[in-house]
């Protein structure tokens, strides 16, 4: 059967300011196909589908849908042609509700008189939500009142909602976890059958490789070859992705796992405000990377929250041993010679509007001033240049606002602003969310050489090959208790843990 075309850029070019995201490219989509799309952070991946989808005009060249020509305005005209997108940033609006967030700019739909129906509408969501397999929410529940992977879920339901016949769904699977990307593995294997069209963006080689019909790369916004399902394989890809042969290992490659007995912080018998922790106890060791794995709504994302001090601990407390001050709010934290990368960037770890710079110095302010608190100039320079070049931060210059990076480069921004602050004890939630496979690698040997500073890092993960790769000791939570524990070993492999964890 020969293949059906449904979506083609040509010549597809896009400048932002001096930056080139896309140099003239030639990208098709077929339909009943899952078409990867993979390149190093900053590529051009985002770029070229959210002008696809109507979120952006290209600069130049042409695109045709459905064999007509094709240059949406916005994406509420993208998705009545047909093209839905699952962006890569939080797509949900605050202040709203569930039912608002599915219908919104369509609420017309349920106006009868000037009087929009809430009942209505919490209905229609629900069906958008029953059909996505996402049950138990109600849609008259206010968004902010959902965790990310919900808000994440909702959005889903929204672009399925309006049927799209070509689904981009741009890193969405690093923000959910295996529940939720069972979800999106569904949908888009039921569009496949449909014979409809999927554009599958993710840093993950393995889980494109087992998902996608084909896949293109992008390097530096050019297109660089499209690889048919035979040609996948994690060598080729990587060397068409970086332009040169990339070997190495990803992780560390010792099974030492020892702990120095030395405890550094106690916590004890913690229960949380948000209730998903209760009665928690752990130890956490000098100069050990302790993984920390579960199922997303275990409580794993609320312990890194309530040992930095931002959720409130009802019952219990965390406790900084060599001090013996107990850590209540972030501040104490902080003074404490502790770092928090969250989850959650845009909402909690950035300030969007601000620039590289002052986000990286907004961590580290402290270490770079003089003994009479005054900053140099020179060392602001160093500082904030030594954490662009070893995460490799793609941007024109450090001044540039952060909400113009792509994804994984914001990533890389909160990263580079916690370990720079070189803190004794580093709280990490889903560190290398997002980030490109080579940047993953210089992240683990940051956080490898912290461990060997004896420092230590706190590592929660939804991603069970990083747990495995780094950590001394792993724990597994869930429904907010410990459920399993293992020392670092070369036999430990996803069954082991995945068996406690559900
Ligand atoms: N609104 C904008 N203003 C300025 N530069 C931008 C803007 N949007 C994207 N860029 C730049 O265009 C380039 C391509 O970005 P894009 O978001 O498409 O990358 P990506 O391949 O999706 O990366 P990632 O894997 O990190 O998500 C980057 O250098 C980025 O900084
Ligand atoms: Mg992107």
């Amino acid at each position: 059967m020969s293949k059906e075309l449904i979506f083609e850029a040509r010549q597809l070019t896009k400048h932002f300011g001096p930056t080139v995201a896309l140099n003239k490219v030639d990208f098709k989509v077929y339909k009943g196909q899952i078409t990867g799309l993979i390149g190093e952070n900053g590529s051009g991946k985002s770029t070229i589908t959210s002008i696809a989808a109507g979120m952006q005009p290209a600069t130049e060249g042409e695109m045709f849908f459905q064999g007509q020509s094709h240059k949406p305005s916005s994406m509420i005209e993208g998705a009545k042609t047909g093209i839905g997108m699952i962006v890569q940033e939080q797509g949900t609006v605050s202040g709203l509700t569930v039912a608002q967030n599915i219908f919104l700019g369509e609420e017309n739909k349920f106006r009868t008189m000037g009087i929009i129906h809430a009942s209505k509408m919490n209905k229609a969501a629900k069906e958008a939500l029953d059909a996505i397999g996402f049950t138990g929410v109600d849609p008259s529940r206010s968004i902010d009142s959902l965790n990310m992977q919900d808000r994440k879920l909702v959005e889903i339901a929204k672009v399925i909602y309006n049927k799209p016949d070509m689904l981009v769904v741009d890193e969405t699977t690093t923000a959910l976890s295996q529940q939720g990307r069972t979800i999106i593995y569904d949908i888009m294997k039921r569009m496949r059958e449909e014979n409809k069209a999927v554009v599958f963006i993710s840093h993950d080689l393995q889980e494109l490789m087992d998902t996608c019909d084909t896949l293109t790369v992008l390097r530096d916004g050019n297109l660089i070859t499209t690889l048919e399902k035979d040609q996948m394989k994690e060598e080729t890809i990587k060397k068409h992705m970086v332009g040169r042969e990339m070997k190495g290992d990803y992780y560390r490659s010792d099974y030492d796992g020892t702990i120095d007995p030395q405890v550094v912080l106690d916590i004890d018998n913690i229960t949380t405000g948000t209730g998903l922790l209760k009665n928690f106890s752990l130890k956490v060791h000098k100069g050990e990377i302790l993984g920390i794995g579960g199922l997303s709504d275990c409580g794993m994302h609320e312990l890194g929250k309530a040992i930095f001090g931002e959720e409130k601990i009802l019952r219990g407390k965390v406790t900084h041993i060599t001090s013996g001050d107990q850590i209540t709010t972030a501040r104490e934290a902080l003074d404490h010679s502790m770092g928090y990368v969250s989850k959650n960037r845009d909402k909690e770890a950035l300030v969007l509007t601000a620039s590289i710079q002052d986000n990286i110095l907004s961590a580290g302010i402290d270490k770079i001033a003089n003994k009479l608190g005054v900053i140099i100039p020179k060392n602001r320079k160093a500082y904030v240049n030594k954490q662009v070049q070893e995460l490799s931060i793609k941007c024109a210059s450090v001044e540039q606002n952060v909400q113009y990076l792509s994804g994984g480069n914001k990533q890389k921004v909160v990263f580079g602003k916690w370990i720079g602050r070189d803190c004794d004890i580093l709280i990490l939630d889903c560190p290398t969310r997002g980030v490109d496979i080579g940047v993953k690698a210089a992240m683990y040997q940051l956080i490898y050489r912290m461990k060997q500073q004896g420092k230590t890092i706190i590592m929660i993960s939804e991603e069970l090959p990083e747990l495995i790769g780094m950590s001394d000791r792993l724990i597994i939570i869930k429904n907010g208790q410990l459920s399993g524990e293992f020392a670092r070993s070369e036999v430990l492999n996803e069954n082991m843990i995945i068996d406690v964890m559900i």
